[in-house]
């Protein structure tokens, strides 16, 4: 076979103009319709010959229409409209910038009856990422069985998670068979093998195509050798099978960016993700719940009478309603739910495994918040689909647990609309695509338990305690001199009459954290109740110390993220390792160097220093009171109402 050639290759960072692109395509070429499919298997199943096939004998790539179309759409800031859509490509740039390093190659080609998408993607385990990032946004999976070892572990992985991110037809391409001299026996043992698997998994049905994609039979022609084979090419299917719209649901445009080139011109801008939209049309916006209706849809070519799912849109809206970023502009009648707390399943994809209570960024929709995970309910295998006991998920496990959202998001579940029950998990300081998943449901308590709105308000609160209420955050190893400082400041602040209360690592631990040790998850159980504790003890108007080593960053960022902007002071008690160690007041290090004591700070548990703590104590340059006095100086001023 000659070499394929080559196609139009997109990195899938640059997802959001391949959707443009395909809207622009379509809109030119509006009879065809589109079929979005990925192909799962390995390079030795013959997946990149099977690919290079269907290019190659379809002969049809506009690689130079598509092209020309993208060239075309990027030159829109020219056109002298009152919007400046050149903002409109920064923008996308922003989303481009994620740091969502997932490689897969998207490959286009068209025949006289349809246009096609595929998803390349590496078959290796190690590449899960790769694998669900593709499926997400396809119809149909082809699934590559090499017809000489059968259904193997990675078609049961490529199958669930495939059906797991909303892929709805599935072909089993069964390839090599001239190597097993085109027998039906073998092709239909492996079809009997398959189906019992996607019956358990509850896949709804399948096709299964004989096929070997070194000499081409039934991948684009009928093949003369399996004369027992009465179904299609594999590539007369991909032109058959029905492309149905994504979801039922009524119209749903997550806001990307709120576009204001001036005064008299708002728009909302992003990309339909279900039903349709005509000027006119009554929508509700998701949060707030306010309404209103389409004063016109703007596109790169103008306005539209309608818009439809997949197609980047403006949209303006008759009245002046509160929605930003973030927001959803949906069908009047059919809203997201607004919910901060859900069942999900996820993949876990990242070589450190997940740490249950830590925040990461949740990206859905067009919103990306910090979230945290519960430890999973129970991992999956995917061999077995059976269930089974877990604390974390290791890279490439699938879980099932509980996310609780920062804030309460738009969303609908995953089964419904992909857009909005779709996430990535990301991390907060590698900036790395750690994990995905599907939101399943609302668990009823975040729509159940509200918040009571209370007379006596904290700024209330405040006023009679006449103070600005602050949370003093001390951090740092374990005999650092953090009590014994905090202790200090408090003594001072108290007889200036500032209403203040420590609380204390030591001293915490005997009451309200009792059950916790010094695991990481623990830890941060730890931290996570002092913060609250302490974020109640600002709302009740007092200036709060605390005294905790808080090792990990994450967490320390969590507690000043639940406080308002200035609040949270975080003190750096600076003392190096060798000096504490030295000091070593209560015999802790002594113990944990003789191997005592597991998981001790700085010795075989971690400590990460603070980047930007608003105080920082170097307590081999100071003694504790001039430390104090230090702090006490530098508050003063803040602690005045
Ligand atoms: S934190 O890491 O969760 O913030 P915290 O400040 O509450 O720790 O408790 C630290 C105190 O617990 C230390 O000052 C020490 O007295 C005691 N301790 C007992 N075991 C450990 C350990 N493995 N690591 C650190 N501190 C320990």
């Amino acid at each position: 076979m000659n070499a394929p050639p080559a196609a139009n290759t997109y990195r899938p960072a640059e997802e959001a103009l391949i959707e443009r692109d395909i809207a622009a395509y379509l809109e030119a070429h509006g009879r065809k319709s589109l079929l979005r499919f990925i192909t799962c298997g390995s390079v030795d199943d013959g997946k990149s010959t099977l690919i290079g096939r269907l290019l190659y004998d379809t002969a049809m790539i506009f690689e130079d229409q598509l092209a020309a179309l993208a060239s075309d759409s990027r030159k829109v800031g020219t056109q002298g409209q009152n919007l400046d859509f050149a903002l409109l490509v920064d923008g996308l740039s922003a989303e481009r910038e994620q740091g969502i390093t997932i490689d897969v190659a998207y490959r286009f080609f068209t025949t006289e009856k349809r246009k096609f998408i595929v998803a390349d993607t590496p078959g290796h385990e190690q590449f899960t990422r790769n694998m669900v990032t593709g499926a997400s946004t396809a119809d149909l999976a082809v699934l590559l069985i090499d017809a000489r070892r059968g259904v193997l572990t990675q078609t049961r992985r490529h199958a669930f998670l495939a059906n797991l991110v909303g892929v709805r037809h599935f072909v089993l391409a069964v390839n090599k068979m001239d190597l097993v001299g085109h027998d039906q026996a073998v092709f239909d043992a492996i079809v009997a093998d398959f189906d019992a698997f996607r019956r358990q998994i509850g896949i709804p049905g399948f096709t299964a195509i004989p096929m070997a994609a070194l000499t081409g039979a039934n991948i684009v022609r009928r093949a003369d050798e399996m004369p027992w084979y009465q179904g299609p090419a594999l590539l007369e299917h991909l032109e058959q099978v029905p492309v149905e719209p994504a979801s039922a649901a009524g119209f749903r445009l997550p806001v990307q960016w709120v576009n204001r080139p001036n005064l008299d011109f708002r728009g909302f801008t992003g990309t339909i993700t279900a039903g349709r939209i005509r000027p006119g049309d009554a929508v509700r916006i998701t949060p707030g719940g306010a309404t209103s209706r389409v004063a016109r849809i703007v596109t790169f070519d103008g306005d539209r009478e309608e818009a439809g799912a997949g197609e980047a849109i403006t949209l303006t809206l008759a009245d002046e309603v509160d929605c930003s970023r973030g927001s959803v502009i949906a069908a009047a009648d059919a809203p997201p739910e607004l919910a901060d707390q859900f069942e999900a399943t996820i993949v876990w994809m990242a070589d450190e495994a997940l740490v249950p209570g830590r925040s990461y960024w949740l990206k859905t929709g067009a919103v990306t918040v910090p979230a945290s995970l519960a430890a999973p309910k129970y991992a999956i295998d995917v061999n077995t689909m059976e269930h089974l006991a877990a604390k974390s998920l290791e890279l490439n496990h699938i879980g099932v647990a509980t996310v609780t959202t920062h804030r309460a998001i738009p969303f609908a579940p995953y089964a419904e609309d992909r857009a909005l029950g779709g996430f990535i998990l990301i991390d907060r300081d590698s900036n790395a695509t750690v994990g995905a998943g599907t939101l399943h449901f609302a668990l009823r308590r975040s729509q159940n338990v509200h918040w009571q709105a209370l007379d006596i308000t904290r700024d209330a609160h405040a006023a009679n305690m006449g103070q600005r209420p602050k949370l003093l955050w001390f951090t740092g190893l374990s005999g650092a001199g953090k009590s014994t400082i905090a202790n200090l400041v408090e003594k001072r602040l108290h007889a200036l009459g500032h209403k203040t209360f420590l609380l204390d690592g030591d001293n915490v631990r005997h009451g309200l954290n009792k059950d916790l040790g010094f695991t990481e998850a623990d830890r941060i159980e730890n931290i996570r109740r002092v913060g609250e504790v302490a974020k109640l003890m600002t709302d009740a108007g007092l200036v709060v110390l605390t005294a905790f080593i808080s090792p990990f960053r994450a967490e320390r960022r969590m507690v000043r993220e639940m406080l308002t902007d200035g609040e949270f002071i975080e003190i750096f008690v600076d003392t190096p390792l060798s000096v504490a160690e030295d000091r070593d007041v209560k015999g802790l290090y002594k113990k944990a160097r003789a191997g005592q004591l597991k998981n001790f700070t700085g010795i075989d548990s971690p400590y990460e220093a603070p980047e930007t703590a608003e105080i920082h104590i170097d307590t081999t340059a100071m003694t504790p009171e001039a430390a104090a006095a230090l702090i006490v100086d530098r508050l003063l001023p803040e602690l005045r109402r």
